[in-house]
């Protein structure tokens, strides 16, 4: 039984349907809450909604991928202790925050967005949620009024400090290209990428980014630690996108060994993010590739959110012919990787993971061929 099915079995009507995908990011990561740049793409696994005003004053959700219902008052809205419901009714809070009275409504949803695997699928259900809540009752807000919304939820009733690329990218998403967002500006290209001799391949480690919330906010700190100690010497220094590596290497002694990590890490992934696009834009995917491979190493030992399963993913990858880059993708503690390769390798390589990595519980990874798809739509 699908979504729309499911809807009409619990709730005896037709319901109007929306999804939003999960992201891939080829690279910049933890650059977007240091006003840096990310180089996001939406792909082609989404989550549905299935959604419809109802009469009862309450809203009711069905989360069809766990079989659980929940329900609340429509004049109720606070942080429940139903970790999944949060997503849902975060968003309706920002809706709220910003004066509007959302109506009672029914909702079910779910999809094929891995959980926990670095692909955004809290965001494709916040950006979802957020879209369909805007047509169904005509709020007549913009995608980035919205992309801001589920970005609010996110550090509202998940708890994650996050920065704005996962749900920009499930919002903004556009099939075929890659979106170069300006994390200060919020301006943004969608940079065509012919995929026509390659792939884009996640390997999902199976370990599920535990750590991350609590390490994601710490690593934020030390950013701003070191904003703080590079502000005192110089004018005008709002975020790391002002800061330089000279700047870092005079002032190291007074940030300490840790935060000099952390900020010479961004700094250099912006200029290979720069460097990667410009490669890119020449056709050049062996240089950008490479650009990739030194994302990853500067995650593992300089931002230090790497493990070793990740790292064992991208050995691998480094290894097999036709793979051009590597490396982990998100967050971070987990998840996936994402491995640009020749198509006509790919067979090959997944054979290689299959046999060389087992998830911790012993079982053969997840590997999914990404194909890049349209943000959040009406279906
Ligand atoms: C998570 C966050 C994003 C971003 C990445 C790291 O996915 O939600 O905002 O910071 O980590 O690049």
């Amino acid at each position: 039984m699908g979504i729309q099915q499911k809807f009409v079995e619990l709730f005896g009507s037709e319901p109007v349907m929306f999804e939003a995908p999960g992201r891939v990011n080829l690279i910049g990561e933890h650059t977007d809450y240091n006003e840096g740049f990310v180089l996001p793409a939406a792909v082609d696994k989404a989550i549905k909604f299935a959604i419809k005003p109802n009469s009862v004053g309450k809203y009711r959700f069905y989360a069809f991928d766990l079989n659980e219902s929940f329900e609340t008052a429509d004049n109720q809205i606070h942080k429940s202790n139903t970790a999944w419901a949060n997503y849902l009714l975060g968003v309706i809070a920002q809706f709220e925050k910003d004066g509007n009275m959302v109506p009672a409504f029914d909702c079910v949803f779910g999809g094929n967005v891995p959980l926990g695997a670095g692909m955004s699928s809290s965001a494709a259900i916040e950006v979802g949620m957020a879209f369909a809540i805007d047509v169904t009752f005509g709020f007549g807000y913009n995608r980035l009024q919205l992309v801001k919304f589920a970005q609010e939820a996110e550090h509202e009733y998940a708890g994650v400090n996050c920065g704005i690329m996962d749900q920009f990218a499930s919002m903004f998403g556009k099939a075929g290209h890659v979106i170069k967002l300006d994390c200060r500006s919020l301006e943004y290209r969608h940079f065509p990428l012919d995929m026509s001799k390659y792939m884009l391949v996640l390997v999902n480690t199976g370990v599920k980014h535990s750590l991350a919330s609590s390490e994601y906010n710490k690593r934020r700190d030390e950013c701003e630690t070191g904003v703080s100690v590079i502000a005192k010497h110089y004018a005008n220094i709002k975020s790391l996108r002002d800061v330089t590596l000279d700047m870092l290497n005079d002032h190291k002694a007074e940030m300490g060994d840790v935060v000099y990590k952390r900020c010479s890490y961004i700094v250099e992934e912006n200029a290979r993010l720069e460097a990667g696009c410009e490669a890119l834009s020449r056709g050049n995917f062996e240089e950008f590739g490479r650009c990739m491979f030194g994302s990853h190493a500067g995650l593992r030992d300089k931002y230090e959110v790497s493990c070793s399963e990740l790292d064992t993913l991208v050995e691998i990858a480094s290894k097999s012919a036709g793979v051009l880059g590597s490396r982990m993708m998100g967050g971070g503690f987990g998840g996936c990787t994402i491995t640009l390769i020749n198509k006509k390798n790919v067979a090959e390589f997944e054979a290689t993971v299959r046999s060389q990595y087992q998830t911790p519980d012993g079982k053969q990874p997840d590997i999914f061929e990404v194909v890049i798809a349209d943000g959040a739509h009406l279906i």
